[in-house]
């Protein structure tokens, strides 16, 4: 076995973090972890994975369920397309593949939801097939051992560290060798002050030698993050409150909001005429509630409530009156949540 995947395994069996869908007979609990994880650290990642599948235990329970259920389920973990593309992945494979989950990664990318990555770490971890895989860890880790100079997001970049991670792998033992590397990534070669001294590929790492981990990997500058301004009306009316169900796809697709719009300024003018444009409803602002900021992964958002009177709700208007006691049922993502919370608080 060449020396990088033969160091990397020697390294894992005494390492290896002790993780719930390690060795989990199930390869939905499998699939279910690996799209929990693309962008969610495994700390946060657990109790949920453990929630989920007390909810839905299989795979056909899933498909079976409400999206509703599936979104509340998945509330607080954020990138909340990953819980509708996975319940819609489970439909299909109910209805195209007679409830068995395919094990090649040609088929799995076809799925909703599953990129070249998740589909090559399901089919190596779930099913042991020869198949590497590829995510910031792993782009960090060979960026590194082989000192590449090209920048890690761009194509150049990429196809060299995906032909790396397959040059590598040792066959038999893909799922090993993937885990081994992210379980590295993630305790050893890390983005800042890697710990190279306890690092199993240390005497192989070009970086390293050259004393160039730190600046290894390259990426392209960054652009700044945008940020953005909204307010949402908070009307309250017989214990109850006015909500928007988002549209079923896109950003917080299928998640409930307090009717908002974005805003240059937060004035009470600015907040009036922005509804009344946004839901054509027409408001009267009294106060302004402590504003909350939330980072997205292409925006900043700072949204400011504001306690309303109503003064017109147009009779087919799609919002919603929700009794405040039944608020937590009704999945949101974090900005609403603490809304939401502040008036049930009070
Ligand atoms: N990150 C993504 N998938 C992972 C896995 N299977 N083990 C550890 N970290 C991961």
């Amino acid at each position: 076995m060449p020396p990088f995947a033969q160091a990397i395994l020697a390294w894992y069996e005494r390492n290896a973090r002790r993780l719930p869908w390690r060795g989990h007979p199930d390869p939905y609990a499998v699939w279910l972890s690996e799209i929990m994880l693309q962008q969610t650290r495994v700390e946060t990642v657990i109790p949920y994975f453990h929630n989920w599948l007390k909810k839905f235990p299989t795979l056909a329970s899933l498909a079976a369920a409400p999206q509703q259920a599936a979104l509340a389920a998945w509330e607080g973990l954020g990138y909340y397309s990953r819980a509708r593309n996975f319940q819609r992945a489970a439909q299909i494979i109910v209805s195209d593949y007679a409830g068995q989950i395919p094990k090649t990664a040609e088929e799995l990318i076809r799925l909703p939801g599953i990129g070249r990555y998740t589909a090559a770490a399901i089919a190596s971890i779930a099913f042991g097939q020869d198949i590497a895989t590829l995510d910031g860890n792993l782009k960090r880790i060979f960026a590194r051992v082989f000192d590449v100079t090209d920048p890690i997001d761009t194509p150049a970049g990429e196809k060299k560290l995906w032909q790396l991670a397959e040059n590598h792998l040792p066959p038999g033992r893909a799922g090993d060798y993937n885990q081994a590397l992210m379980d590295l990534g993630a305790s050893v070669c890390l983005p800042r002050s890697p710990l190279c001294p306890q690092c199993p590929l240390e005497s192989l790492c070009e970086a390293r030698a050259f004393g160039l981990q730190a600046e290894r990997p390259v990426r392209t500058p960054k652009k700044p993050v945008p940020q953005k301004y909204k307010l949402a009306a908070v009307l309250l009316s017989q214990g109850k409150t006015l909500l928007n169900q988002r549209p079923a796809n896109g950003l917080l697709g299928g998640l409930w909001e307090f009717p908002a719009a974005e805003v240059t300024s937060d004035s009470a003018e600015a907040c009036a005429a922005a509804l009344q444009t946004a839901y054509r409803l027409k408001v009267t602002p009294r106060t302004r509630l402590p504003a909350i900021r939330h980072a997205y992964s292409h925006f900043t958002l700072t949204e400011t409530p504001w306690r309303c009177d109503l003064l017109c709700l147009p009779p087919d208007s799609p919002l919603q009156w929700i009794p405040l006691a039944d608020l937590p049922a009704y999945p949101m993502g974090k900005v609403d949540r603490a809304i939401a919370n502040q008036l049930t608080a009070t």
